[in-house]
């Protein structure tokens, strides 16, 4: 009977609204691209979707909650690539990523920027290294915590220049942002999605783009390769996730509705503008997020073991 009621339940859902936990701050690139997909799902569920802020310690205190939330598909997480970078930067986590989530498909896959302040001295990429190696005990880098993109993209370019400078962790890049606008901090690496209006109004300066080509958004900015660095290049992967446990029947609703969602109109063209594109149809599914959840882990396992960037 009670597997019955629950079969039920899952087939009428949802019959209220649904809470997205997004863990970083508001105003950031993934609440940006949370609030274009939740928009384009609420009219397909019927049901608003209401997005949370759960910011602090790179992205693992929202998952933290998600993974403790009932699993009745009434609270989900749209978390991006730190789900697997934070498996081996944090020596324990609250939850176990690959245990403790129901996939319901992939999102996007947003490019990153070397931006800084708008008044900096260094004028591209090649002067920006040799001014960061000049005054590394001074320099300052903004990220959203251990575990977020920007740090991973922080790490990455540090350990390429072979020069450590200070970080200053904020909740998320949006509140970063801001202070890199105000000049409070001298550079970040940080999301298209958050980034390219502040760079096309000349309010934060952009170095170089950390994909194979330029972006179609932002023509003019130099790719990291262009510039001397060959291999510096990284894609911010997004997933929506669900707590272990929340029925088949909820997920494959959701699947569907994000499938929908990624290929609604003005998502398309919202995500085009801030320099990304929707996951295909195919990646918006469990089996896609779970593989590219897996193989992430893998893959940047040695990565950071080389850095020897640890969080507890
Ligand atoms: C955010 O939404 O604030 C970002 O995704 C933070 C980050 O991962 O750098």
């Amino acid at each position: 009977l009670a597997l019955s009621a629950g079969v039920a339940a899952a087939q009428s859902y949802p019959t209220r609204n649904v809470t997205v936990v997004v863990p970083f701050s508001a105003g950031g690139p993934t609440d940006t691209v949370t609030r274009l997909v939740a928009e384009a799902m609420s009219r397909d569920l019927g049901q608003q979707i209401v997005v949370e802020n759960v910011g602090g310690a790179g992205g693992t205190l929202g998952a933290a909650r998600v993974a403790k939330a009932d699993p009745d598909g009434y609270t989900l997480l749209l978390h991006h690539i730190g789900m697997a970078t934070s498996a081996t930067l944090y020596r324990k986590l609250p939850y176990e990523p690959l245990n403790a989530f129901e996939y319901v498909g992939l999102v996007t896959d947003v490019p990153m920027v070397i931006v800084s302040k708008p008044n900096w001295e260094p004028t591209d990429l090649k002067s920006l290294i040799e001014y960061v190696k000049a005054n590394k005990d001074t320099v300052t880098y903004a990220n959203a915590g251990i575990g977020a993109a920007s740090h991973l993209c922080g790490m990455l370019f540090m350990s390429a220049i072979e020069t450590e400078v200070t970080t200053v962790p904020y909740k998320g890049t949006g509140p970063a942002l801001t202070d890199l606008m105000g000049g409070q901090v001298d550079f970040m690496c940080d999301q298209t999605t958050n980034t390219t209006n502040q760079i096309k109004s000349g309010k934060i300066k952009a170095y170089a783009t950390t994909t194979k080509e330029r972006l179609d958004n932002l023509p003019d900015v130099p790719t990291a390769a262009e510039q001397g660095l060959a291999d510096f290049q990284v894609g911010i992967w997004h997933g929506l996730y669900a707590p272990k446990g929340t029925p088949k029947e909820v997920i494959d609703r959701l699947s569907a509705s994000l499938q929908k969602a990624l290929k609604d109109e003005n998502v398309v063209k919202q995500f085009a503008s801030l320099g990304t594109a929707p996951s295909t149809q195919e990646e918006a599914t469990p089996a896609a997020l779970k593989e590219k959840l897996e193989s992430e882990i893998k893959r940047w396992e040695p990565v950071i073991k080389a850095a020897g960037q640890y969080a507890d």
